[in-house]
């Protein structure tokens, strides 16, 4: 085979249909929209440019970055906002090759703010039913909990989110990690489980190997997102990688909060040799500098990975997607088919 061009591998990580599955929609809030949505209701911010919030955009670690993004969500007040957030979300991903995308959205920042949860939801799920109806961009929308609040904070957000049961498929886990276990959430984990919903959960991204274990076990999720401190245990890693548990691994994220120093140190090429099912996603790409085909370069570039890697981690998504088996098998023979076409 030829040596593959910066250029040719940039095409084929977009071209590859992808399914992102670890997204904060809060976190796709660019800069421009902060300053839009601030004119439009006569909030100051306490920088003077779009240009001087984005320096500011320069994390330490987790909670540095957390600060930032629950107070750029404050200009997020009425249903078109979401609407609109959503809407630019699905223009981005759809240029990177996304054909399907389980977001996240975090209610508690707005509830506390006297934001109703009907009109996040609302604005979120137009944007998602018209890029579904115009794109065949098909999604689903997943509530986290913030663990730095009350397990009955969360309760009562589940509690919020029964009435609007037929648009959200499942329940996470977000915000500080360390000292926030997931043990802290068994509870309304349950409850949530027994309504139907799916379970995933942030564990190991900070957080020691224990966390994951607690997730799995306790929580019983079907995915972790981030994950990447499983390393650190090897008969951890050597379940995940029997049960083919996905991680939703988001590697801009990752450098950018100090998680790894450099994406040359990144251990999601040590993953995928060891056999788990890890994905790429981008977490908070309007902060983190990247949308999911960013991600996918940065790591091939750092790790050299080869087209049949970048194709096995697309085609993970779609295994780790809450997707139909004939949907998952339609968009795993497609990213073959595009690898074939373009090798
Ligand atoms: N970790 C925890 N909470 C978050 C993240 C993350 O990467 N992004 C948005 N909320
Ligand atoms: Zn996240």
């Amino acid at each position: 085979m030829t040596a593959w061009s910066d250029a040719a591998l940039a095409h084929l990580i977009r071209a590859l249909p992808k399914a992102e599955l670890h997204v904060h929609i809060e976190g796709t809030l660019e800069p421009e929209l902060t300053f839009a949505l601030a004119r439009k209701h006569g909030v100051r911010l306490p920088y003077k440019s779009v240009h001087a919030l984005r320096r500011a955009y320069d994390f330490d670690d987790l909670q540095s970055f957390l600060d930032l993004y629950y107070a750029g969500a404050d200009v997020l007040r009425e249903e078109s906002d979401f609407y609109a957030l959503t809407r630019a979300y699905l223009q981005r991903a759809r240029v990177d090759g996304v054909v399907h995308a389980e977001i996240f959205f975090d209610p508690q920042t707005h509830t506390a703010r006297g934001v109703a949860f009907a009109d996040v939801i609302s604005g979120i799920h137009r944007a998602l039913a018209e890029a579904e109806r115009a794109w065949g961009l098909t999604h689903r929308l997943i509530l986290c909990f913030l663990r730095h609040l009350s397990e009955e904070d969360a309760q009562r957000t589940l509690d919020q989110a029964l009435p609007y049961r037929h648009l959200i498929a499942g329940v996470g886990l977000d915000s500080s990690e360390v000292g926030h276990p997931p043990s802290k959430f068994v509870t309304v984990f349950e409850r949530a489980r027994a309504a139907g919903f799916g379970a995933v959960a942030h564990a190991g991204e900070e957080g020691p190997p224990a966390y994951i274990r607690e997730a799995l076990d306790l929580l019983q999720v079907s995915r972790i997102d981030h994950g990447v401190r499983c390393e650190e245990d090897a008969e951890l890693v050597a379940r995940l990688a029997r049960e083919r548990v996905p991680l939703t691994v988001c590697p801009l994220s990752n450098t950018r909060l100090k998680v790894f120093a450099r994406m040359e140190d990144h251990n999601i090429g040590r993953l995928l040799a060891q056999g788990l099912c890890v994905t790429i996603n981008s977490d908070d790409p309007a902060y983190f500098g990247g949308y999911i085909a960013d991600n996918y370069l940065a790591v091939q570039r750092a790790l050299n990975l080869s087209p049949v890697s970048l194709a096995r981690i697309a085609k993970n998504s779609f295994e780790a997607a809450w997707l139909a088996d004939a949907d998952k098998r339609r968009w795993i023979a497609g990213v073959d088919a595009c690898l074939l076409r373009l090798t």
